[in-house]
C-alpha cells in the first residue's frame, strides 16, 4: 500500500481535481484504490456523490476511534464507502476497486479534539488506521490510498503528511506559489521526525500559455523537484466540478485528462 497526498497551503489550486482524477485513472488501470478526503469541505466526496453519510460515518469517525484507543474492524468499515460514480459506470466494478472514506464539516470538531487531546500518539493516527486496514483480513487491500488535503496544516493533514509516501504539492503559476512551497517544505522538515522517507513533487496546475508564466516555469524547475507532466487550464474542469463529477467521467480523451494519465505515469515510476 503507498500513500499519495495532495497538499499546499493555498485554495482553488487543483488539489481535489488532481487528487479525484488520479483516484480515477489509477482504478481504471486496475488497481485497488481508497479515495481519503482529508479537507472538510468534503469536495471530493461531493465529486465521488458520498455524502450525508454522518458525521462519524467519515474521516471524523476513524480518527476519533484511532484516539480513543477504540478502533476495529466494525468501525473502519462503517467509514470506508464504496464511491457511487466509478462504481456505477464501470462494468468490472470489483469490491474495493475504488472505495472513499468520506469527510464533512464536523472535521473541524474532529481537529480540536485532536490537538488537545492527552494521546501522545496523536499525529500517528493516520498511519495507525492504514496500518490496521493493511493487516486485516476482512478489508481490502488496497494499493494505493490517495489523500486529498485542505489548504490548512490542521490536525488532520499533519497526521496524512505523516503517512505520506509521495506529496503532490500543485501550484497555480502566478504570484505567491514560491512562497507556499517554500512554507510547505520547511513544515515537511518539521516532520521528519515522523516521516523521513516523504518524497515532495511539484506539480504546476492551470497552466496558461503566456511568456511570464514560462519564466516562471523555468524558475521552478530550476528550484524544485517537478513532475515532467503539466496540468493545463481548461474549460472542461470546470465543467466537470459544475457537473459534481471526477474529470476523468466527464472526458475521457481531453487534453488536462491526458496530463492526469502522464501525471499517473510519473507516479508510478516514482513510488
Ligand atoms: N486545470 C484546470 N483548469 C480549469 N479549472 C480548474 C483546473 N483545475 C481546477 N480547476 C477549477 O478550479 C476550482 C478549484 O479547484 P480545486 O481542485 O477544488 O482546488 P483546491 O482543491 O486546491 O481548492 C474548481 O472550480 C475547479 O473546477
Ligand atoms: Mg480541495
Amino acid at each position: 500500500m503507498k500513500v499519495i497526498s495532495v497538499m499546499n497551503e493555498k485554495g482553488g489550486i487543483g488539489k481535489t481535481i488532481t487528487a479525484t482524477s488520479i483516484a480515477w485513472i489509477l482504478a481504471d488501470r486496475g488497481y485497488n484504490v481508497l479515495l481519503v478526503d482529508g479537507d472538510q469541505q468534503g469536495n471530493a466526496s461531493k465529486l465521488y456523490h458520498v455524502i450525508d453519510t454522518g458525521e462519524f460515518d467519515s474521516i471524523s469517525g476513524l480518527l476519533e476511534a484511532q484516539l480513543s484507543n477504540n478502533i476495529n474492524e466494525e468501525v473502519i468499515k462503517r467509514c470506508i464507502h464504496k464511491d457511487n460514480v466509478y462504481n456505477k459506470v464501470k462494468k468490472d466494478n470489483a469490491e474495493g476497486r475504488l472505495d472513499i472514506i468520506p469527510s464533512n464539516g464536523y472535521l473541524m470538531n474532529t481537529n480540536i479534539k485532536i490537538a488537545i487531546s492527552e494521546n501522545s500518539g496523536q499525529v500517528l493516527l493516520m498511519k495507525n488506521i492504514l496500518k490496521k486496514i493493511t493487516e486485516s483480513e476482512f478489508l481490502h487491500d488496497y494499493d494505493y490510498v490517495i489523500c486529498d488535503c485542505g489548504l490548512v496544516l490542521d490536525m488532520t493533514v499533519l497526521n496524512i503528511l505523516i503517512a505520506t509516501d509521495l506529496l503532490i504539492a500543485p501550484i497555480k503559476l502566478g504570484g505567491f506559489e514560491a512562497d507556499a512551497i517554500n512554507d510547505l517544505k520547511a513544515q515537511i522538515k518539521n516532520l521528519e521526525g515522523f516521516n523521513s522517507h516523504i518524497k515532495v513533487k511539484v506539480l504546476f496546475t492551470m497552466k496558461q500559455k503566456n511568456k511570464p508564466t514560462e519564466q516562471i516555469e523555468e524558475f521552478f524547475k530550476n528550484e524544485h523537484d517537478m513532475f515532467n507532466s503539466i496540468i493545463s487550464r481548461s474549460v472542461i474542469v470546470e465543467k466537470s466540478t459544475a457537473a459534481f463529477l471526477p474529470l476523468p467521467n466527464i472526458s475521457k480523451n481531453s487534453k488536462v485528462t491526458k496530463q492526469y494519465k502522464s501525471l499517473t505515469d510519473e507516479i508510478l515510476e516514482v513510488l
